[in-house]
């Protein structure tokens, strides 16, 4: 990454604890438009708690998360004022989140699936809400299939179901949180392929994954994660081949 590259999305310090058990300390992240980062480690380690701090599905304890324009600073000290909810919810207007159980609504076609939240969010005309969610399923693969309901497809549609609902609100960044675990190998490559796509098109990514040929191929950077710090990241074939930290080799190594 250059440093004149736009970043879209600048994370500093973010910190979460659950009760008394702190998930994350002080994890920092800028990701520059078009990137895509892999983020992986072991389970527990609060891959997941991050990728939700950076939607505020969780809300951090501490640091300062800036998507776009958008900023929302967090301290110890300090609630979680009306002021905060709002610049949230501007925030969460930049940001895509596609999880490993798809969470489709079911009793909707897939086609209204991607329809709706720029319908009832953002107060698209119909006309034009459908236009691009027929866009948005050709380009992933699902035109012969987005007058069905969600359960009547494969898990691998399903999920490239998610992707263009998620994109069909235009966000600045996209977050997955192990998008293809609960597929099947080739289905997952059918998801893996959308995902490529999208880096093509420009598109800025966040994906934690447990899949490390797709962290090592497709990704720019990884980040390796381990009890709530970024212990390591980088190019992602200098990262696999030759890991710095003791840590991440032992990983890499327990994967073999
Ligand atoms: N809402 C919550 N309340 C209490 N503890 C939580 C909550 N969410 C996560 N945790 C704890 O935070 C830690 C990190 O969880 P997280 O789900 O972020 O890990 P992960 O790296 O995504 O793991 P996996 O690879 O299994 O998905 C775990 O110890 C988990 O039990
Ligand atoms: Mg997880």
């Amino acid at each position: 990454m250059t440093n004149d590259a736009e970043i879209v999305l600048d994370a500093q310090s973010i910190a979460k604890s659950f009760d008394r058990h702190v998930v994350l300390h002080d994890m920092s992240l800028s990701v520059a438009r078009g990137e895509l980062v892999a983020i992986i480690g072991p389970s527990g380690c609060g891959k997941s708690t991050f990728l939700r701090c950076l939607n505020l599905l969780e809300v951090p304890d501490a640091g300062t998360l800036r998507i776009e324009d958008v900023t929302v600073a967090r301290d110890h000290r300090g609630g979680w004022s009306r002021e905060d909810e709002r610049q949230a919810h501007f925030l969460r207007a930049h940001v895509g989140m596609v999880f490993q159980s798809f969470n489709l609504f079911p009793h909707r076609t897939v086609l209204e699936n991607v329809m709706l939240a720029p319908r009832t969010v953002k107060r698209i005309a119909a006309q034009e809400a459908e236009r691009t969610a027929r866009e948005l399923l050709a380009k992933v693969g699902l035109s012969h299939v987005m007058e069905r309901y969600p359960l009547t497809l494969s898990g691998g549609q399903q999920q490239r179901a998610a992707i263009a609902r998620a994109m069909a609100m235009r966000p600045a960044v996209m977050l997955y949180d192990e998008p293809t675990s609960a597929l099947d190998p080739e289905l997952a490559e059918e998801v893996l392929q959308v995902m490529r796509a999208l880096d093509d098109e420009g598109m800025t990514q966040i994906v934690v994954t447990h899949d490390m040929r797709f962290a090592r191929a497709a990704s720019d950077r990884v980040l390796y994660v381990e009890g709530g710090h970024i212990i390591e990241e980088g190019d992602p074939d200098l990262m696999f081949a030759n890991p710095h930290d003791a840590k991440t080799r032992r990983f890499l190594r327990t994967l073999l």
